[in-house]
């Protein structure tokens, strides 16, 4: 779980994200599918061409569920229950795959801040992405 120090810099940088989510989130997605191109398999059905449309649109979501996240730190099992069993049940999604988004993010968000991006900033928000993934990916057991 997140120091009360780490959830503070969680806020104070999602606080600056939120502004340029979408564009965070297309971003990160961007760097997922080139980086790591195993990962466009779960996207059959997407046209994943650089700054196309459904890219856009699923960054945004992705962003909203990482602020549905930050807005509910103490509880952030209740907030994503649904996309859990989404992602589980339905997507069945590899969890590995959480790793190297929640990187791709990383790194959009210190492209874009560099500056607020010191290193209790990365690994707080390092911290954060993981407890997302975790119950992003705890249904599966
Ligand atoms: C759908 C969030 C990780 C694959 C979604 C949706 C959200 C979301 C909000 C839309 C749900 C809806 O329409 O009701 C997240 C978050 C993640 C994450 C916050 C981790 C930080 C991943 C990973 C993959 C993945 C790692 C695979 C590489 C998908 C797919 C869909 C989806 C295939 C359905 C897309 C569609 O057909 O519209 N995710 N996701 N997700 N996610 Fe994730």
């Amino acid at each position: 779980t997140l120091t009360q120090a780490e959830k503070a810099a969680v806020v104070t940088i999602w606080a600056k994200v939120a502004t340029q989510a979408d564009a965070i989130g297309a971003e990160s997605l961007e760097r997922l599918f080139f980086s790591y191109p195993q990962t466009k398999t779960y996207f059959p059905h997407f046209d994943l061409s650089q700054g196309s449309a459904q890219l856009r649109g699923h960054g945004s979501k992705v962003m909203s569920a990482i602020g549905e996240a930050v807005k509910h730190i103490d509880d952030i099992r209740r907030a994503l229950a649904k996309l859990s069993e989404l992602h589980a049940y339905i997507l069945r999604v590899d969890p590995v795959n959480f790793k190297l988004l929640s990187h791709c993010i990383l790194c959009s968000v210190a492209a874009h801040y560099p500056n607020d991006f010191t290193p209790e900033v990365h690994a707080a928000w390092d911290k954060f992405l993981s407890s997302v993934s975790s119950v992003l990916t705890e249904k599966y057991r």
